[in-house]
């Protein structure tokens, strides 16, 4: 029996480019529920030091007795991080099949059917990246926060937005995240084929240049 040569071996589903694009949206689905609940829960600030103290608390109780301190965290800490992971190897792995198939730039590009946060969705994810270093250090580790309490949560945020060079960095990611999340949403559920109404109306239809007739969009009733 012959086996196939290497070369002209088929991907494995993960492999492909469909299979990365899945991974990307499947890992960027986890991770956007999870700044939603991050954002939700830290609202709690605005209810004081006590109560956004204990809600800290509570994430490291949640579960017990069946479970011991800290457990269900670090379970969502280690899914967090493997979305992390393939999300970042998914993305890398889809830029470098564009670059492939697209080894010299084009001379002149016009910007069609696209919109800003689109084409900043890989600085975006570079910075992001970068912001939640920071933050890990500043609010989890405590190592650039200038002055870090171990549990007094409610302290180490108002200490670090205090600084104003810090603050405007968390606004400035907070956008950069926002633009992030609008395409990256619409771009998962695309891939996942769920961009139809209601959902597809929810995105505004990208800027044409003038004199340009516009396409239907699919995620518009019509
Ligand atoms: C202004 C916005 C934000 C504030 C005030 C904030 C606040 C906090 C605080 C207080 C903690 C420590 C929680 C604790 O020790 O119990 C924390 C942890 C964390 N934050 Fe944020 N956060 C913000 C935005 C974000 C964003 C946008 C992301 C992700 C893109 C993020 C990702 C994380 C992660 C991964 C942790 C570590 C969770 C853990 O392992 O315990 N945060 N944040």
């Amino acid at each position: 029996m012959t086996s196939l040569p290497s070369a002209t071996a088929r991907p494995g589903v993960i492999g492909s480019l469909v299979g990365q694009k899945a991974v990307m949206a499947v890992t960027g689905v986890i991770l956007f529920l999870f700044v939603v609940g991050h954002l939700l829960g830290n609202l709690k600030i605005f209810e004081g030091p006590q109560a956004f103290n204990a809600y800290a608390e509570g994430l490291r109780t949640v579960g017990a007795p069946f479970f011991g301190r800290g457990w269900l965290l670090w379970i969502a800490r280690i899914v967090l991080i493997v979305a992390v992971l393939a999300h970042i190897w998914a993305a890398i792995e889809t830029t470098r099949a564009s670059w492939r198939a697209r080894p010299v730039g084009y001379r002149r590009l016009e910007a069609v059917e696209t919109t800003y946060a689109a084409r900043t969705m890989r600085w975006g994810g570079v910075l992001i990246a970068l912001y939640v270093i920071y933050h890990l250090l500043d609010l989890t580790f405590g190592r650039v926060n200038p002055s870090f309490v171990p549990g007094d949560v409610y302290h180490n945020v108002v200490a670090s937005l205090r600084v104003w060079v810090v603050a405007a960095a968390y606004i400035a990611a907070m956008v950069v995240l926002g633009l992030h999340l609008y395409h990256g949403t619409w771009s998962a559920l695309q891939t996942l084929g769920l961009n139809r109404p209601p959902t597809g109306r929810w995105r505004a239809p990208p800027r044409r240049p003038r004199g340009r007739s516009p396409r239907p969009s699919p995620g518009r009733a019509r």
